[in-house]
């Protein structure tokens, strides 16, 4: 079994290839690096005394891609290269339909070349939409998310769809994260964002370490339990986990063809305020806060009815909020500044 893992070098994706090789499949990466470092490669070997081969590359370079297939027996492929910054996405939205649609769409003509049928795709939350209220779940029709970001993740979904109808051999799964936050327990890899983080954890961790002032939490009026927002924040070697969960379901039902939806969550919305708190707890830590107003585009409150993936993957979010705000420190205060040498501040 040899798998290629775009996107292998990024937060999820090493994680994931940690994962593989700790379960003895044969991984080769392939990314560009555009917001990653080969370092946490390094580190995964290191920490699983395993090999893996990395190829820096582009998906939308089908010549190299194809030259990735031609030298190695790919049997797999899980899809997570994208641009994922989902405010920028607004900015830039062609350079995200570029990346992601077409980069995919890239990816997917190669593997048909090569006759590789089995791809799991990382998509998110966020194609439910507004329209649909929580918790989701995967029969819902999707929605319209409120950036171009989401709606690349809609678009790829609706390319599975239309391939598989034309392709009675292809096997696609989508995985639908719902937040993932942490780092492997370990602390030697971790989330490591480019200048300002946009997510919450990553926010929160560096106004820990010192490198920012204080957090803005966004909005108190929100119609929840404490007026900010909720979200289903999930461990990512949890989330890692359901990725190997997702190749095995792929191998069990080996008559399958088409495509299949897993949402990966815990099924429970946590608050941005219940997220500080168990920061704070977690590692002693005080995290300063203003409350600024409401940011554009965010929904109130979502969370994974997740009984799909814990009965059909025999998956299960394993990993609790300590656990991920514990490993978010200990990741965060071993590597101040991520992956590089510099201090990273911008
Ligand atoms: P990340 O930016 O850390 O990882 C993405 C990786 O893809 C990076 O290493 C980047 O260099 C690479 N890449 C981007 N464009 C590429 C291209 N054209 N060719 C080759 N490599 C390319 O992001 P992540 O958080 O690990 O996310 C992984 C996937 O999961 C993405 O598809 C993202 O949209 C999706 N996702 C992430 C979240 C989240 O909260 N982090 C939630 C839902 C879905
Ligand atoms: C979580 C909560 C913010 C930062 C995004 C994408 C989604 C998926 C995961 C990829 C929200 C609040 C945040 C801050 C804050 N990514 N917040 N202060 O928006 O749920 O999801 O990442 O697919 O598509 O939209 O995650 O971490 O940005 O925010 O108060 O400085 O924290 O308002 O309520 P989000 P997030």
């Amino acid at each position: 079994m040899k798998i290629l893992v775009t996107g292998g070098a990024g937060y999820i994706g090493s994680h994931t290839v940690l994962s593989l090789l700790n379960k003895n499949f044969d991984v080769v990466v392939y990314d560009n690096l555009c917001n990653s470092s080969e370092e946490s490669l390094t580190r995964v070997k290191q920490l699983t005394g395993k090999t893996v081969e990395f190829i820096e590359g582009d998906i939308r370079d089908k010549e190299k891609l194809s030259s990735v297939f031609t030298a190695h027996k790919i049997t797999s492929v899980i899809h997570f290269a994208a641009l994922k910054a989902v405010g920028e996405s607004s900015q830039i939205p062609l350079s995200y339909y570029q990346n992601n649609v077409h980069g995919s769409i890239c990816l997917l003509e190669v593997m048909e070349k090569f006759g590789v049928q089995d791809f799991i795709f990382s998509s998110s939350a966020t194609v439910y939409g507004e329209q649909n209220t929580a918790p989701y779940v995967e029969t819902m029709t999707l929605g319209r998310p409120s950036s171009p970001y989401g709606t690349s993740k809609v678009m790829v979904e609706n390319v599975m769809a239309d391939f598989a109808l034309a392709n009675n051999k292809f096997r696609g799964v989508s995985l639908r994260y719902f937040n993932p936050i942490g780092a492997h327990e370990s602390g030697q890899i971790g989330e490591d964002p480019k200048g300002i983080p946009n997510n919450l954890l990553p926010f929160v961790a560096q106004v820990a370490v010192g490198k920012r002032d204080k957090l803005n939490i966004f909005g108190d009026d929100y119609p929840t339990k404490d007026g900010s927002c909720e979200r289903d924040y999930l461990h990512v070697m949890d989330l890692a986990e359901g990725h190997v969960a997702a190749l095995n379901w792929l191998h069990k039902h080996d008559t399958f063809a088409g495509v299949e939806a897993f949402n990966l969550g815990t099924g429970q919305g946590i608050s941005v305020f219940q997220i500080v708190n168990a920061f704070e707890q977690a590692t002693g830590q005080t995290i300063p806060f203003d409350v600024a107003p409401r940011r554009a585009g965010d929904l109130a409150a979502f969370w994974a009815n997740a009984e799909k993936a814990n009965t059909e993957l025999d998956w299960q979010a394993k990993r609790n909020l300590d656990d991920m705000m514990v490993d978010t420190w200990r990741w965060q205060s071993g590597n101040p500044n991520g992956y590089r040498k510099d201090d990273g501040i911008s």
